[in-house]
């Protein structure tokens, strides 16, 4: 079964039928939200939203390990995650969209790994495991996502480095300038750890990132939360037809 993370803009997922709503603790505490259990159109899906409903967890205190441990033991198979990102490519404008197959990780102290001493509340233990993470998405997924944006002929970029910054505030011009020459090409706060969870847990992951706005100093203007709400309702509309389209095909 897929289960969707929505991130900024996507608390709630248009199109589900909820069935139920799923309340439940994880030896690493509590998920964001309850986890809606529903049907879109044909298809049987899990939905979370990774902010809290309404929105409310920033980035670096969202819960990421109860996030992927409660999906994963609903019986989530595959993971989609909807991510609000800044554009540092010019190629990305606002409201566009891109299936990122590659991440850097700019994040610090967030509890990132499954597999250390004293991480779960009932006292079982983990080896120490170290995860290969050379493709931080799942390539099989990644495609079709990419089929689902060709089928509705919506244009999507296939292919980027997303990079994952501690927020919450925005970064500095200095900071993205940095960021395009490591090669990334869109910035966000919330894709890791997520990314490498969903990997420790052999969940195959792919993220379908927004761009809401032109990264710290790439335009004259300060970016500001009513451009960032604009972009938000531009773009929301095609992540739904994406993610409408993905699960049912
Ligand atoms: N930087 C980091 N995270 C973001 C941005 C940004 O410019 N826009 C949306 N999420």
């Amino acid at each position: 079964m897929f289960a969707v993370i929505g991130g900024t803009g996507l608390t709630q997922m248009q199109g589900l039928v909820i069935e139920k709503s799923h309340t439940l603790t994880t030896p690493f505490g509590e998920p964001s939200a309850p986890v809606q259990q529903g049907t879109l159109g044909t298809q049987k899906v899990l939905f979370l939203a990774r902010h809290g409903h309404p929105h409310q967890i920033p980035p670096h205190q969202i819960n990421y390990r109860a996030n992927l441990w409660a999906l994963q033991a609903l019986g989530a198979t595959q993971i989609i995650a909807v991510n609000a990102v800044g554009g540092i490519n010019p190629n990305t404008p606002a409201a566009g969209i891109m299936i990122p197959n590659q991440l850097i990780d700019y994040t610090w102290g967030r509890p990132a790994t499954f597999f250390e001493q004293g991480a779960r509340t009932d006292g079982v233990g983990f080896e120490v495991t170290h995860v290969d993470f050379s493709w931080p998405y799942d390539e099989d997924l990644r495609q079709h996502l990419l089929a689902s944006a060709h089928a509705l002929n919506l244009s999507v970029t296939a292919q980027g480095v997303y990079a994952c910054t501690q927020g919450p505030r925005l970064e500095t011009a200095a900071e993205i300038r940095r960021l395009a020459q490591d090669g990334c090409d869109i910035v966000g706060m919330t894709g890791m750890p997520e990314a490498a969870l969903a990997r420790e847990l052999k969940l195959p992951y792919a993220c379908i990132a927004l761009v809401v706005n032109m990264a710290a100093g790439l335009t004259d203007e300060e970016i500001t939360m009513a451009e960032i709400e604009a972009a938000l309702q531009q773009g929301m509309g095609k992540v739904l037809k994406l993610l409408t389209h993905t699960l049912s095909a």
